[in-house]
């Protein structure tokens, strides 16, 4: 299965330049799962929740399509960040899409920052997506620091965690390491360059986006400051053997009957 991600740098507020810089780092690129970074077509950094709300969308939105058109032309699954709106609340999501659908989205669970003044935090259960022989999990950014998310992602059977991220601290990219070994599980961790600098706020964004293989590998991972596009191909079967060792398996030997507190 050949899997990917594009790593970009969008310009805040500028929906279509930053869907034509998408497309033109795609090419004629052709693959089965591809992910965009975290909010890839509004920017990151807004100033009001008024300034979020203008720049959400439903699912049947304009992100939307874009994604269902680049799943046309590259004959993948597209996992991408947008600003969701629904019943009067907007919240930081991901569509996942196929060229003729909208499969699902994914609503943020752990808010970063000031996103706890413009989103909703997400109010859906975390669930997987089949995309060819692969179950696809999705968590986005900050999720990544509550290993409750990957965990649970491992036990619903999902064998790829895909991860739209606008990564601001240096961690991520190492933490994604033992996300991956602790759950023997695929990780493409989608991050964007640049910076913004708006309100009282100014982010630097780390690039160095990265796939992440079942065993702690790295397989692929961008530079920190340049526009980028990856795929590689990974073979699925070696996310469902959780056996570290002929005694240990990442998953079986959890003592869940001690995990609650007394
Ligand atoms: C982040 O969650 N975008 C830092």
């Amino acid at each position: 299965m050949k899997i990917g991600y594009i790593q970009s740098s969008p310009t805040f507020g500028k929906k279509a330049q930053n869907f034509k810089q998408i497309e033109n780092l795609l090419g004629k690129s052709k693959a089965d799962l591809i992910v965009l970074p975290e909010l890839f077509a509004t920017g990151y950094t807004f100033i009001s929740k008024k300034e979020a709300e203008s720049l959400a969308e439903t699912t049947k939105g304009e992100t939307a399509e874009f994604l269902m058109r680049i799943a046309e032309i590259t004959g993948a699954v597209i996992v991408g960040g947008f600003v969701e709106e629904d019943s009067n609340q907007i919240y930081n999501s991901s569509l996942i899409v196929s060229s003729s659908e909208v499969l699902g989205t994914y609503r943020k669970l752990h808010l970063y920052f000031k996103e706890k003044l413009w989103f909703s935090p997400g109010n859906k259960h975390l669930k997987t997506y089949q995309v060819k022989e692969a179950k696809v999990g999705i968590m986005i950014c900050f999720d990544w620091i509550f290993p409750e998310t990957a965990r649970l992602l491992a036990v619903l059977g999902a064998d790829i965690i895909a991860h739209p991220a606008n990564l601001v601290m240096p961690f991520c990219q190492k933490a994604m390491i033992i996300r991956c070994l602790e759950n023997s599980i695929y990780a493409i961790t989608a991050n964007r360059i640049g910076e913004e600098k708006r309100g009282d706020s100014h982010f630097h964004f780390t690039g160095r986006s990265q796939i992440t293989s079942c065993n702690g590998d790295v397989l692929s991972s961008a530079p920190k400051d340049k526009f980028y596009i990856d795929l590689v191909e990974i073979d699925v079967n070696q996310a469902r053997d959780k056996n570290l060792n002929k005694y240990n398996n990442v998953l079986k030997d959890r003592r869940t009957e001690f995990y609650s507190l007394e």
